[in-house]
């Protein structure tokens, strides 16, 4: 199985588009209409983000943020900038982690933990039981709560779970976020929603924080990654990404879930956010929903 994520550090060159901008002699600070569709072109064509006119004041406010840490006074200059190949690559990754919405927490939408529980895990314990080798993606993962629950939940499910090569790789846009994830350590009422049995045995508490284990760190791997790209893994038993797919548009959706297909096994699993779903833009899954949790599996002969 070729799982090449790990190639996915150290950060891709931007694709930056190059659009004629005028120097606007307007208030520099208020984002004219033009400035709008060139940031906005410059988001989607970087990250898949579609941002719509209701954003117009969310982007507004945190250009103003980011022109304003690097000392400059319109967002002409600001543009300049990040569309500069040479010195803007980082600012734009600067940008784009200020854009992204990392809500996130641990066992989000139950329905689906426990599907993965009941049913896909004593589905792949049974499938792979010769190559004992289990390989997932959490993508999108903001702070890490997504791929160390899923770690959790291997652990705990798997009967004995030293005997499997387990590896979660758990990828995100957002530097801030993945710096939180690697570090594991998650303030009390973050891991409030764990259970006590599984917090006790998964954290060591420090005053009002907790820190992961490294028993289940070691299950996961967090590389940057931008859904954008291409992600060269194939053979997965599972993805999840939730709540992402929602802040692009059907174009850039259909070619992430073409993506997913292409890394997955035949027969894995793809968890999707409640309010995301494959309806009209793939019949390459199939979708099963139990107990209010629903997963699409890959169509396709089973493997080992
Ligand atoms: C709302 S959070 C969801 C986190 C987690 N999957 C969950 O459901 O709890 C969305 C995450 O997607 C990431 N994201 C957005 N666009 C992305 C892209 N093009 N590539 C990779 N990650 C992206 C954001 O940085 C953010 O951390």
């Amino acid at each position: 199985m070729n799982t090449a994520i790990g190639a996915l550090s150290g950060m891709p060159a931007p694709s930056v588009s190059r659009t004629a901008i005028k120097d606007y002699t307007v208030d520099p600070m208020i984002l004219t209409d033009d400035e709008f569709r060139l940031f906005s072109q410059l988001i989607y064509d970087e990250s898949g983000i579609s941002l719509k006119e209701a954003k117009r004041d969310f982007l507004q406010a945190r250009l103003q943020k980011r022109a304003a840490m690097n000392q400059l006074s319109s967002f002409y200059r600001y543009y300049k900038l990040v569309t500069d190949r040479a010195q803007g690559q980082r600012e734009l990754m600067d940008l784009m982690d200020s854009l992204t919405i990392n809500e996130t927490s641990f066992f989000r939408i139950k329905p689906q933990f426990d599907l993965l529980a009941n049913y896909v895990i004593p589905e792949l314990k049974k499938k792979k039981n010769n190559s004992k080798k289990l390989r997932f993606w959490s993508a999108g993962c903001s702070k890490g709560q997504e791929a160390y629950s899923i770690a959790m939940s291997l652990l705990q499910h798997l009967e004995l779970p030293n005997a499997w090569d387990i590896r979660i790789v758990a990828s995100d846009i957002s530097l801030k976020a993945l710096e939180r994830a690697q570090e594991g350590l998650y303030h009390e009422f973050e891991v409030d929603v764990v259970k006590p049995r599984w917090r006790e045995r998964h954290f060591t508490r420090k005053n009002e924080s907790y820190q992961i284990k490294p028993h289940v760190q070691r299950l996961v791997v967090f590389d940057y990654h931008n859904l954008k790209h291409e992600n060269g893994m194939k053979g997965l038993d599972a993805i999840f990404c939730r709540n992402v797919m929602i802040y692009f548009d059907e174009h850039e959706q259909r070619r992430l879930i073409e993506k997913f297909h292409a890394s997955l096994a035949d027969g894995g699993y793809l968890f999707l956010g409640h309010t995301e779903s494959l309806q009209g833009l793939s019949d390459k899954f199939q979708f099963i929903y139990r107990n209010k949790g629903a997963v699409y599996q890959k169509r396709g002969p089973e493997i080992d």
